[in-house]
C-alpha cells in the first residue's frame, strides 16, 4: 500500500492495531491458563472479553472506511508475544511466571495504548470524530487494563515481602502505593487532553 496522505497512513495503522487485537485474543486465553493467582486469570478473561469489544469497534471503523481490515502484520505484537511465550518455556515458579506475564501484558497494553493515542489523534485532524470517540472508548480501556495489572503487580511484592518475613508495617500503605503511582503517572487515565 502507497502512503501518500495522512489517511493512508490512518488505515495502515489501524490494520496494524487490527492484528495486534487479533494475536492478543490467542495469547489471552494460554496466558490465563498459565496464570497461578485466581485474579490474574480473571483479569486475563476479562481482558479477552474486552479485546473482542476493541476488534468490532476496529471493523465498524473500516466500514465506515469501506476498507479491508486485513493486510498488515503487526511485528511488534509479535514480538512482545513472543517474550512471553519464552518466558512460559522456561517453567519458572509460579508466583515468577505470573510477575513475568503481568509484565509481558503491562508491555502489550503500553504499546496498544501508543498505538490507539496515535490513530484518535489522526481521526480527530481527519475529521473522523466518530472514529475518534471509538478510538477513545478503547484507549480508555487498555489504561483501565494497565492500572489493573498495576494492583496485582504491587499485591504480588506484598505476598513476596510476607514471605521473606518481612513485618507487616513495613508493607507500603495506601498513601505510599499513591503517591508513588502519581509521581510515575501511570494511574492517569489516557486522555482527549493529553
Ligand atoms: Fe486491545
Amino acid at each position: 500500500m502507497e502512503l501518500d496522505t495522512l489517511k493512508d497512513l490512518y488505515v495502515e495503522q489501524l490494520r496494524d492495531l487490527y492484528d495486534a487485537e487479533n494475536q492478543i485474543l490467542k495469547a489471552l486465553p494460554k496466558m490465563a491458563k498459565k496464570a497461578s493467582d485466581r485474579e490474574l486469570q480473571r483479569a486475563f478473561a476479562r481482558h479477552e472479553r474486552v479485546t473482542q469489544k476493541q476488534v468490532k469497534r476496529l471493523e465498524r471503523i473500516f466500514k465506515d472506511l469501506d476498507a479491508s481490515p486485513r493486510g498488515k502484520k503487526c511485528k511488534g505484537m509479535q514480538g512482545l508475544i513472543e517474550e512471553a511465550q519464552e518466558l512460559i518455556k522456561e517453567k519458572p515458579e509460579p508466583e515468577v511466571l505470573d510477575a513475568g506475564m503481568i509484565s509481558a501484558a503491562q508491555h502489550v497494553e503500553h504499546y496498544e495504548i501508543a498505538g490507539y493515542g496515535t490513530v484518535r489523534t489522526y481521526a480527530e485532524q481527519l475529521g473522523f470524530d466518530r472514529h475518534a470517540d471509538l478510538l477513545q472508548e478503547t484507549l480508555d480501556e487498555e489504561g483501565e487494563a494497565d492500572h489493573r495489572l498495576t494492583d496485582l503487580a504491587e499485591r504480588s511484592v506484598n505476598i513476596e515481602a510476607q514471605q521473606e518475613g518481612m513485618p507487616a508495617r513495613r508493607r507500603r500503605t495506601g498513601a505510599q502505593r499513591g503517591r508513588r503511582k502519581g509521581a510515575s503517572g501511570s494511574r492517569s487515565r489516557a486522555s482527549r487532553a493529553d
